[in-house]
C-alpha cells in the first residue's frame, strides 16, 4: 500500500488523483472525528471544508476514511458517534443484511428485493451490478470491505464467460446485468448463472454495469486504502476490456456513445436510445476512475493515451450540447435551420417547434440542467435524476453547472421530490407519445416506474451531490420526507403519482437498493468524508468550456 502511494502517476493525466494518494496518507482523522462530536445541522460544510484545506487539501475527494469494524448488527457509524440513529437505521440493517447472497460460504452481493408477498419472482431474486453499488456503499462505509471485494471478483470472474445471444456473441467485455446463485442441497453445490441481456426483458445489455463495476472498483480502493486488488493484473485487464469495448473507432461524429434503449437502470424501452444521459455521466465517471487506476505498464498506457484523449473531446461536448439553462433554451427557442457548413449555430438541426411546451414553465431563470439525449435534430428535453447527480460527483458538470443542477432541484422542489424523492425522470409521457415511445408499456404508464416514477434508491445520489455542492439541507429535507413512509411502506421500489405519493403498482417490498440508499444517504450526512469514495473533483486539464452561450457557436 505505502509503494503504492508513491508509484509513478502520469503528470498529465491525473495530478488530482496523484494528490489523493498522497493525501489519504498525510490526512489525520482524529480532526474528523473531533467535528462528527457536533451534529452535521450545527455545522455548515464550508467550515469543514476549511477545516479541510487548511490540512493542505481543497476536496472532499482526498479524505480518506476506512470504517472501523462493527459487530454483526451494529452500524459502526452510529455505534461511534454521538448521533442518536433513526430507529429506521436498525431496521435498515436488518434488511440489508437478509438480503446477502452466498456463494460456497462468503457473501458475494445482494438480492434485488426480499419480497415474500409477492407473487411474482421475475429477475428479483438475482445480484445486480448496478442495485448492488449502494449495498456496497454502506458495506464500505460500515467498514466491511470483504463483501464488496468478492463481488468485484465474482463479477470480474463473470465478464470471462462466453457470452451469446442467439448465434450472436457480445463484446468480451460486457459485465453482467445480473446474477444468481444456484445452491444444490444434496450435492452441497453452489453455482453461478448469469445474465448478460440475454434473459433480460427486451433482450438489452447493460451498458451501465461495467461502468459501476469500475465505480465500484476505485471506491473500495478509496475506502480500505488498499491498492493492490486493482492492481491485479485481472483487474487491470478487467478495465481495459470495458474500456475497449466503448473507446473503439467506428462511424460515430460525437464522443458521447451510442446505446440501444433499456440499457441502464431504465432497463425497458422509454425512448432513451441514442446518447442518454445516464450512460454517459457513468461513461465519464468509469474512465476519470480508470484513469487513476491503470497501470502505466504497455498495455495500460495506450489505454490511458484513449482515455485522455476520449475525455478531452467528451467533457467538451457534454457541457456544451447538453446543458441547458434559461439562455440556452432561450436561444434554441430562436434557432434557425437547415444551416451548413462549419458556421452552422444549430449544429444539430434541432427544430425549435419541436421543444416541448413543459420545458418553458419548468426551466427556472436560476438553475440549469443536463438533458436527457441530443442526437441530430433531437433534442430530449427530459430531466433525468441519476444523469444530473453522476455529472455532479464525476464533476462532468462544472462547478457553475453542478451548483445550477441543485438551484433547479430547489426551485422545482415540487416537481422532482414532491412527496417521495426522487423522480427517476422529469415529466413522465403519456398518451399518443406513450404509446409510440415506450411501445404501449403498461408498466410504464404515466408517473409511475421509469417513466417519471420516484425512486427512493436515488437518495443517496442526491444526498452525495448535495454534499458535494455544499448544501446539505436540501438533503435533509429529502430524507426527513423518506423518512416519513419508507419503513411504514415496507421499503418499496418506486412510488407513483405527480407527487410520488402512492406506492408502485408493481413495486416489490423489501427492495435492496431502497433500504441500502437511505443508509448511505444517512451516512454520507453524519460523516461527509466518505463522499470521497464517489466524488471526483474537477480535472485541471479538462477545461471547461468558456461561456455556455458563445461555445455553442464556436
Ligand atoms: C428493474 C429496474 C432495474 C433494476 C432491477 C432490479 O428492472 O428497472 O433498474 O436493476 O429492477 O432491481
Amino acid at each position: 500500500m505505502d509503494g503504492l502511494g508513491l508509484r509513478n502517476v502520469g503528470s498529465h493525466c491525473s495530478i488530482s488523483e496523484m494528490d489523493d494518494y498522497e493525501i489519504s496518507r498525510l490526512l489525520d482523522k482524529p480532526k474528523l472525528n473531533i467535528e462528527r462530536q457536533r451534529s452535521f445541522d450545527e455545522r455548515s460544510l464550508s467550515e469543514l471544508s476549511v477545516g479541510l484545506s487548511r490540512a493542505g487539501l481543497d476536496n472532499f475527494e482526498s479524505t480518506y476514511s476506512p470504517g472501523g469494524r462493527s459487530g454483526f448488527n451494529t452500524p459502526a457509524s452510529s455505534a461511534r458517534n454521538s448521533f442518536e440513529p433513526h430507529p429506521m437505521v436498525a431496521d435498515a440493517w436488518e434488511a440489508l443484511r437478509r438480503s446477502l447472497v452466498y456463494f460456497r460460504g462468503q457473501p458475494v452481493g445482494t438480492i434485488a428485493a426480499v419480497d415474500h408477498a409477492s407473487e411474482e419472482v421475475l429477475n428479483y431474486d438475482q445480484v445486480f451490478v448496478r442495485d448492488f453499488v449502494p449495498s456496497a456503499l454502506a458495506f464500505l462505509m460500515n467498514g466491511e470491505p470483504e463483501i464488496v471485494k468478492n463481488f468485484l471478483l465474482k463479477t470480474l470472474h463473470l465478464q470471462g464467460w462466453e457470452k451469446r445471444i442467439d448465434r450472436f456473441k457480445l463484446g468480451e467485455g460486457a459485465m453482467p446485468a445480473s446474477f444468481k446463485v444456484l445452491h444444490d442441497p444434496v450435492r452441497k453445490t453452489d453455482t453461478l448463472i448469469a445474465d448478460f441481456g440475454e434473459s433480460a426483458i427486451g433482450r438489452v445489455a447493460p451498458v451501465d454495469s461495467g461502468f459501476w463495476w469500475i465505480i465500484l472498483l476505485r471506491a473500495y480502493t478509496k475506502s480500505t486504502g488498499d491498492h493492490s486488488l486493482a492492481e491485479t493484473p485481472e483487474c487491470q485487464k478487467g478495465m481495459r476490456l470495458i474500456l475497449t469495448l466503448c473507446l473503439s473507432e467506428g462511424f460515430d461524429t460525437f464522443p458521447t456513445l451510442l446505446c440501444a434503449d433499456g440499457c441502464s437502470m431504465i432497463d425497458r424501452r422509454m425512448g432513451i436510445y441514442g446518447y442518454p444521459i445516464e450512460i454517459q455521466a457513468l461513461f465519464f465517471m468509469a474512465l476519470r476512475c480508470a484513469l487513476g487506476m491503470l497501470k502505466h505498464d504497455a498495455e495500460g498506457k495506450e489505454c490511458i493515451e484513449r482515455i485522455v484523449k476520449r475525455l478531452h473531446a467528451f467533457s467538451y461536448h457534454m457541457r456544451s450540447y447538453f446543458w441547458l439553462d434559461f439562455q440556452q433554451l432561450n436561444d434554441i427557442y430562436r434557432y434557425k435551420t437547415e444551416e451548413y457548413s462549419h458556421t452552422a449555430v444549430n449544429k444539430f438541426n434541432v427544430i425549435p417547434d419541436s421543444i416541448p411546451e413543459w420545458v418553458f414553465d419548468f426551466m427556472p431563470t436560476r438553475g440549469g440542467y443536463f438533458i436527457g439525449n441530443v442526437s441530430p435534430a433531437r433534442m430530449d428535453f427530459r430531466w433525468f435524476c441519476l444523469g444530473n447527480c453522476v455529472a455532479i460527483l464525476s464533476s462532468l458538470a462544472t462547478h457553475e453547472q453542478s451548483m445550477a443542477i441543485m438551484d433547479l432541484i430547489e426551485a422545482r422542489w415540487e416537481e422532482l421530490v414532491g412527496e417521495m424523492p426522487l423522480k427517476i425522470s422529469y415529466p413522465a409521457i403519456e398518451g399518443h407519445e406513450w404509446r409510440i415511445v415506450t411501445g404501449c408499456d403498461p408498466k410504464n404508464t404515466r408517473w409511475s416506474y421509469h417513466n417519471g416514477g420516484s425512486w427512493p434508491v436515488l437518495l443517496w445520489l442526491l444526498t452525495a451531490a448535495c454534499i458535494k455542492t455544499g448544501r446539505p439541507q436540501i438533503a435533509r429535507r429529502a430524507i426527513d420526507l423518506a423518512e416519513t413512509r419508507l419503513l411504514k411502506d415496507s421499503w418499496p421500489e418506486y412510488y407513483d403519482g405527480k407527487l410520488g405519493r402512492y406506492i408502485g403498482k408493481q413495486a416489490r417490498k423489501y427492495q435492496t437498493w431502497s433500504i441500502a440508499g437511505y443508509l448511505v444517504a444517512k451516512m454520507l450526512l453524519e460523516d461527509p468524508s466518505h463522499l470521497g469514495m464517489i466524488s471526483l473533483e474537477e480535472d485541471r486539464q479538462l477545461k471547461p468550456v468558456m461561456k455556455r452561450s458563445s461555445s455553442w457557436t464556436c
